[in-house]
């Protein structure tokens, strides 16, 4: 087809040019005799001006035309487009293609619904906005190819179809159609395989690689996502997150031309908790979490005797704002952490008010407003358990949220840090010594903490990192287990005996007898990467064709029913409910 330019990059330069143009009609206008069109490709749009005189066919919204035109300087500029210097004058215009009336307007304002949207994907992806974001992922992969490849690392594939995977999620499965009452599973991340490679002798692996978990999803999650997945043998933790900074560095100069300063912050893990609520701490804003143990110790508040953990956050000048419902919210929110309860307090006139300040004596409200350094009309919300975890999250959920009401979150700022030390074990609520693994149980103890595992498991802190920014976990690696011996005890501590472990995970421990080399790894979530570099909250923007909430492709509507034939081919009966 015959195209001497793009559209979206003509400009003064181009002016007495004659050019031969393409793409979707995005408005016309007539005015009289004369008629201008907003000609769209994927570079943007540049105006097409129709003189009196000149014939051409009709044509209407995302019609496809091709034409012939003379590139003439505008009287009157139009700041609104990248083109709007200029404009092309119409000497030959031809439909290409005919289109019906689309179903929104192909514009970046729409006001369309998010499942419209996606039913008529194909449609929207032409809206420029989507296409940027498209692009960032684009340059993220190229930078991505680039990075990895001078640092000498090698681009694997690994199965799709496989074994369980450890990462905890539920697996998608597929029947196996030569092995009736069997199952594939689709990977939720290569970690085996990408193991295996280093025992293999690849050294420095990666891929962009999709994985798939069947969660609930949320925001910042769909079912299938991809990963910058990579592993390395021989290198330190300290060497591989420096190998990481290296690519986040680029990633932000290159596509956001944001200088981000190495080596980055790492705080601990527990540090992250206690502080923030949170293990992805967005740090771009205060609020933190206060320790009033010593304090709410005095209370007589009954309740509170057990309490191992008590912590509070103070809004600022929140209290007349914190009506009933208000507060019916900010309890209900913490249930779901695990909290019993939230205790809420507004401080007016150098005194407590709320029901909990009958429990506290002029002593002990006075040595309250002091550690919170408490001013008038503060809100104060404290959280107490036993559990640490469940108060540190009770009260990182209230954090973000008030950060978000109170606007105090800076756009277009970025916030990058590391997360280390995590613990490996998460001991499970009312056990007496039952532990969940808080990565994958492949992830290797820290040294000094390997004489813990037998007395203290909980004590124990692990070779793992996550890389966060902005509040979000946009990526998380660990140093891997290559010994047998230490990988045995991890899931007799995790509860799988022996034969459970062997049956599981056997075919892989094996090849850890015949000289496995020190390794790890980490994995960016290339949607969550590109959610943030695009200046989106929603994944489901940076994915072409993405699943909803409900796990659903609106546009081809799938998962859907599969005939008799397929299931007796595979051995499987629908159950009736
Ligand atoms: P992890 O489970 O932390 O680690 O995943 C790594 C990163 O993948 C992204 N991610 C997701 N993105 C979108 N939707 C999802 N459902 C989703 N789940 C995870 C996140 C996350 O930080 N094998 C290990 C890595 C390793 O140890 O090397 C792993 O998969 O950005």
């Amino acid at each position: 087809m015959e195209r001497t330019d793009y559209n979206g990059e003509l400009s003064l330069k181009d002016v007495g040019r004659e050019v031969k143009l393409v793409g979707w009609v995005s408005t016309r206008r007539r005015l009289g005799a004369i008629e201008f069109i907003d000609l769209r490709d994927n570079t943007g749009i540049v105006q097409l001006y129709v003189k009196e005189g000149v014939e051409v066919p009709d044509t209407r919204n995302e019609y496809v035309i091709s034409v012939t035109g003379v590139v003439s300087k505008k009287d009157v500029p139009n700041p609104k487009l990248k083109t709007g210097e200029i404009e092309v004058v119409v000497s030959e215009l031809k439909v290409i293609n005919k289109a019906e009336n689309p179903p929104f307007i192909i514009a970046d304002k729409t006001d369309a619904l998010e499942d419209t949207r996606l039913q008529y994907r194909y449609l929207d992806l032409r809206r420029p906005e989507v296409q940027r974001k498209l692009r960032v992922r684009s340059q993220i992969v190229k930078i991505t190819h680039e990075y990895l490849d001078s640092n000498r690392f090698l681009e694997v594939e690994t199965p799709i179809l496989n074994l369980a995977t450890p990462e905890g999620a539920r697996d998608y499965i597929v029947p196996a159609r030569l092995h009736h009452g069997n199952f594939y599973a689709l990977p939720q991340s290569p970690q085996l395989f990408k193991q295996l490679l280093m025992i293999g002798g690849i050294e420095r692996y990666y891929q962009i690689a999709k994985c798939f978990r069947d969660e609930d999803l949320r925001a910042d999650r769909q079912p299938e996502f991809t990963q910058i997945d990579v592993e390395t043998s021989f290198m330190s933790q300290d060497e591989i997150l420096t190998m990481c900074e290296g690519m986040l560095k680029r990633y932000f100069k290159e596509i956001v031309n944001y200088d981000i300063e190495l080596p980055l912050r790492r705080m601990d893990f527990w540090d992250a908790m206690d502080n923030y609520g949170s293990d992805k701490p967005d740090t771009r804003y205060g609020l933190l979490l206060q320790n009033v143990y010593d304090v709410m110790k005095k209370s007589s508040f009954e309740g509170f005797k057990d309490a191992k953990y008590m912590r509070a956050i103070v809004v600022p000048g929140y209290g007349a704002k914190a009506s009933r419902k208000v507060q019916d919210e900010l309890v209900n929110e913490a249930k779901k952490f695990g909290l019993k309860g939230l205790t809420i307090l507004k401080y007016n006139a150098g005194a407590l008010n709320g029901s909990f300040a009958k429990f506290m004596d002029e002593a002990c409200q006075k040595e309250l407003a002091a550690t919170l350094n408490l001013n008038e009309d503060d809100l104060i919300l404290i959280a107490a358990s036993t559990n640490r975890r469940f108060v540190d999250f009770g009260l990182g959920a209230l954090r973000t949220r008030f950060a978000k009401e109170l606007g105090l979150i800076k756009p277009n700022t970025y916030d990058l840090l590391w997360i280390i030390n995590f613990p490996m074990f998460d001991k499970i609520e009312g056990s007496d010594n039952q532990y969940t693994a808080e990565h994958h149980p492949f992830t290797r103890p820290r040294d000094e903490d390997l004489e813990y595992l037998d007395t203290d498991p909980e004590r124990v802190l692990a070779y793992a990192y996550d890389i966060v920014i902005n509040g979000y976990e946009a990526g998380g690696g660990t140093l891997r287990i290559y010994d047998h011996d230490t990988q045995w005890k991890i899931f007799k501590l995790l509860g799988l005996s022996d034969a459970d472990a062997a049956r599981k995970f056997g075919w892989f421990i094996d090849a850890f007898k015949y000289g496995a080399p020190p390794h790890g790894g980490f994995a960016l979530g290339l949607d969550r990467l590109s959610m943030i570099l695009s200046g989106t909250e929603n994944i489901r923007d940076v994915i072409a064709f993405p699943k909803n909430l409900q796990a659903v492709d609106p546009m081809s509507k799938a998962p859907g029913e599969v005939s008799q034939g397929a299931l007796d081919d595979v051995g499987i009966q629908i159950k009736k409910d």
